[in-house]
Parts: structure tokens; C-alpha cells; sequence
């Protein structure tokens, strides 16, 4: 069987990361593919260098465009792929136009579909993510699910074979790197254990619309002017463009009581400022997770999230765009407890989802 693993952005080379490394070490008939959805350095190349990752097999160099032209790219290539090497089973991450372009190409030719992370539903269609992990979901032959939520939702829609609850696999992640030298970004801008709020926003629902952009900035300057935390700010390229039109980078960058990190941390320093963190602010689902792992509370900068498993254990809560809200929400958050059970698993979880491909475990 010729496995074929396809990412294209840096979540998705994060959490699956370590299948890549494992796949290497058991020496099975595989390639590695890179879309090249994202490109930037410090949102791929300094994940492949942080986790040691083998050269892509194919690099399909797509780059950013709207959300049909890089799918429709993704798709035609993929599918060239898949018949030339003679692909058997594709294994894609999460919820990112390569994840549903590389299923969509895999779907109309011979090839199997394995998803990891299947099943995680925000009900919210506005999100281009919510249509792409239904519709993968609905195509896949595997569904690796990282939590008994994501089976139940997947059940509710139908989807009752090919389930697999294995965990997710951002513990592995976590774990990996967690094993290296201690990041020195705290000491490089003077950081102290909880005396800061680590923050970021990328998500197109709130960069692309000025009311929602607008009212999570005024919250991080008033966060700034009137707490003692210092907000420290991870900026992605995408938001970045924006903010720079809007004036909002020049007022952030000159508040003396904001670190804006531009380019955004690596992965590892990203984990370990979420750890040091007071709170940790975010529209991103990944940071939903790690700081729900890493012990840190999470204020979600959305209405809703495809992660209830960190609300309902007490380590994150939803707060939108609202700039009232935001800060009301993070002055109850400073005085709740800070104790939970992470549900994610427990390191082990990509080699657990390539036993089961493998027809090695069940
Ligand atoms: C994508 C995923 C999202 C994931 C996120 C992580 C989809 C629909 N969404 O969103 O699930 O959480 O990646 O970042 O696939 N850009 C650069 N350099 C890069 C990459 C992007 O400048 O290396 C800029 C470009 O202006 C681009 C924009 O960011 O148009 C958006 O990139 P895109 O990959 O479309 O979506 P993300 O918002 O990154």
C-alpha cells in the first residue's frame, strides 16, 4: 500500500508532523506533499526545521488565492499525483482548502481518504473551515477523531463507519518539542511568568470585517492601558496586511505596554509563551487546544468554536468580538480557578492512527 500524506498551511504541518517522522521510521511505502499553501518562512519552513522534517516528496507551490482558485490548483495537481505514483490512501489534516481539495481529487479516483481530526463541527457555515471538514468527513473511508464529541457528531450526520477515536494529535506535537532546549523569548523581551496576555487573530471571519476587527483591537489597547498585563501579540501575515491599512499596527506597535512579535513566534516558542501566559486570547482552534493542555485559560475571540470539549472543562470561554464583552471576560477569568482535565489524550496518537492504516491495531 503507497501512503500518501498531504499539508499545506502551518496547523497542518504541526499536528502532523510526527505521522511524518513515524511513517519515515517504519520505513512504509509513503510521500510526503506540500501543497504550498502557505509559504512564508516562518509559517513552513521553520516548522520543517522545527521538527526535523524530511524534504516534501512533491511540492505543488499553489500559494495564496481565493479560496476556489487554490482548491481547484490543489485538485488538479493532486489528482495527477495520485494516478502517476500510484497513490492508495490519502491522509489529510483538519479543515484547510488543501484538506478538502486533496479528498475532492482523492474521492474521483481509486484512492482511499484517512482524516485526522475528524468530526469537530462549529455549526457556523460562515467559517469556510466548517464546509470543508463536513465535506471531508462525508468523503473519508478513515475518520480519525480526537475526542468522543467529534464520534457524536459525526454519528448525528450519519457517519457511523470507519470511526476511530484515537486523540489529537497536537499532544504529540506538544510532546515533541517539549523535549528541546527552553525557548529564550521570554528572556529576549523581558517576560515574566503571567504577566502577560498572549494573543493572536487570523481568522477570516474577524480580519476581513472591520466591526469584528475593530472591536477585539480597541479590547487588546484598553487591555494594554488599564491592567498591569502586558498584551503580547503574534502577528500572522494575513491580519498583518490588514492592520497596516487600518492604522491598528502603528497604534499596537507604539503602546508601550504591547509587544507586537512580527514575524510570529515558532512553534515551540508560541507553546511556551501560551505556558508562561496570565490568559491566552485567540481566534485560532490549535490554541484552543494547547493552552487547554498547557494549563493556561483561553478567552476564543468567536461566537463559537469546534472545541466545546475546552469550554465544558473549564478552560476556555467564548467571547466574540465585542469590546465590552472582552474585557469583562478576561477580569473573570483573572479571578477562576485554573484547574482542569485536558481531553485530549495522551502522547502516542500518530502512531496509534498508522497502526490502524496499517492494519496493525483496531
Ligand atoms: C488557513 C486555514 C485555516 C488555518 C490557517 C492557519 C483554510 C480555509 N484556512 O487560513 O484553517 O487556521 O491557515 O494559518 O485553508 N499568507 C501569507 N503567507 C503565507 C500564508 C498566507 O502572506 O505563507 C496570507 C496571504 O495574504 C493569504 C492569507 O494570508 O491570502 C490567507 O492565507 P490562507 O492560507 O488562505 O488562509 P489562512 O487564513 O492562513
Amino acid at each position: 500500500m503507497k501512503i500518501a500524506v498531504i499539508v499545506g498551511t502551518r496547523p497542518e504541518l504541526i499536528k502532523m508532523a510526527v505521522l511524518i517522522k513515524e511513517l519515515k521510521k517504519r520505513d512504509l511505502n509513503h510521500l510526503f506533499i506540500h501543497s504550498g499553501q502557505h509559504y512564508d518562512y516562518f509559517m513552513d519552513g521553520m516548522v520543517m526545521e522545527l521538527f526535523e522534517l524530511p524534504k516534501p516528496d512533491h511540492h505543488l507551490s499553489v500559494g495564496s488565492g481565493s479560496h476556489s482558485e487554490t482548491t481547484a490548483k490543489i485538485m488538479v495537481k493532486i489528482e495527477e499525483l495520485i494516478l502517476k505514483e500510484k497513490i492508495d490512501l490519502v491522509v489529510v489534516h483538519g479543515d484547510t482548502n488543501t484538506t478538502l481539495a486533496t479528498s475532492l481529487a482523492a474521492c474521483k479516483t481509486a484512492a482511499k481518504i484517512a482524516h485526522v481530526e475528524a468530526g469537530l463541527r462549529s455549526y457556523d457555515r460562515s467559517m469556510p473551515e466548517e464546509t470543508n471538514r463536513v465535506l471531508v468527513d462525508h468523503l473519508s473511508n478513515y475518520l480519525f477523531c480526537p475526542t468522543e464529541g467529534a464520534v457524536e457528531n459525526l454519528s448525528k450526520e450519519g457517519i457511523n463507519t470507519g470511526i476511530h477515536l484515537v486523540g489529537q494529535s497536537i499532544v504529540d506535537a506538544v510532546t515533541y518539542i517539549s523535549q528541546g532546549i527552553t525557548p529564550v523569548i521570554l528572556e529576549k523581551h523581558s517576560l515574566h511568568s503571567d504577566s502577560y496576555l498572549f494573543v493572536t487573530c487570523h481568522r477570516q471571519e474577524n480580519t476581513d470585517c472591520n466591526l469584528r476587527l475593530n472591536g477585539i483591537m480597541e479590547a487588546l489597547l484598553h487591555l494594554a492601558t488599564h491592567t498591569p498585563y502586558k498584551v503580547v501579540f503574534a502577528l500572522h501575515p494575513r491580519t498583518k496586511k490588514i492592520l497596516i491599512i487600518n492604522n491598528f499596527l502603528a497604534r499596537l506597535s507604539n503602546h508601550q505596554n504591547v509587544l507586537v512579535l512580527d514575524p510570529p513566534p515558532n512553534f515551540q516558542e508560541t507553546i511556551h509563551l501560551q505556558q508562561h501566559a496570565k490568559i491566552v486570547l485567540t481566534d485560532s482552534g490549535g490554541l484552543q487546544e494547547e493552552s487547554c493542555i498547557l494549563g493556561t485559560p483561553c478567552i476564543t475571540l468567536r461566537e463559537n468554536t469546534e472545541r466545546p470539549e475546552t469550554v465544558d472543562c473549564g478552560a476556555n470561554t467564548l467571547a466574540g468580538y465585542d469590546t465590552k464583552k472582552i474585557i469583562q471576560i478576561v477580569e473573570t477569568t483573572l479571578n477562576s480557578p485554573t484547574k482542569w482535565k485536558h481531553p485530549y489524550g495522551s502522547a502516542g496518537i500518530s502512531a496509534k492512527i498508522l497502526d490502524i492504516m496499517t492494519g496493525g491495531s483496531t
